[in-house]
């Protein structure tokens, strides 16, 4: 649900005519965004119906508002442990980072399984006994495969709150996730 801010509103405070697509499957969001996630005059938001395990589909709507032959950012937060082992995220990954042009950059945060006494593990095994939509915690060297053949910044893959922090109370927040955004220049061999 949109809560700000929101991708666009940080992006076009820097850069009014910064274009931002929104992808979520589950129509209610898309509702709530297209209603809430209005873009600067100078920049456009657009939304796209559609499910992650089908990065293709979202590549060919986001044409029609992202120009692939330049940089882009492609933000994935607390989404890739939403997609279980055996629906190829890592495939996914790769055919979202190879539409990209050299200087694009990959963000990536994920439920850390490794983190803590395995407080978010036994967290998301109660949660899957709940609820349809299966989350599956993974280990650093795991969602560091999400950036393989990418450049890591600095201070690379690390717990979300320790990625550039304002102040050293903000690093040590309790959050059990990973976070990294890693840049595209040609892909690594
Ligand atoms: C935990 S929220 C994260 C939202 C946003 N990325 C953020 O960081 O605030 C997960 C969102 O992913 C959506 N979602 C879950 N599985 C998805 C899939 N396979 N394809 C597209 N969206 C999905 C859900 O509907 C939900 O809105």
């Amino acid at each position: 649900m949109p809560a700000s801010s929101n991708i666009h509103e940080v992006a076009q405070s820097v850069a009014p005519e910064a274009r931002v697509v929104y992808v979520d499957h589950d129509p209610i969001v898309l509702c709530h965004a297209r209603a809430l996630l209005i873009s600067a005059p100078e920049g456009r938001t657009d939304f796209i119906e559609a499910d992650l395990r089908q990065p293709l589909a979202i590549l060919s709507g986001a044409v029609r508002t992202l120009d692939f032959g330049r940089p882009v950012a492609v933000i994935l937060t607390a989404i890739l442990h939403l997609i279980q082992d055996d629906e190829e995220p890592y495939q996914l990954v790769r055919q979202l980072v190879g539409a990209l042009a050299p200087g694009s950059y990959v963000v990536i945060s994920h439920a850390a399984g490794d983190i803590g006494n395995g407080d978010m593990a036994s967290m998301a095994s109660r949660l899957n006994e709940l609820m349809a939509q299966q989350t599956v915690p993974r280990a650093r060297e795991q969602v560091a495969g999400f950036f393989a053949r990418l450049d890591l910044v600095e201070p690379g893959l690390v717990r979300v709150p320790e990625w550039r922090p304002a102040t050293a109370i903000d690093a040590k927040g309790p959050a059990q996730m990973w976070a990294g955004v890693a840049l595209k220049l040609a892909l690594k061999p």
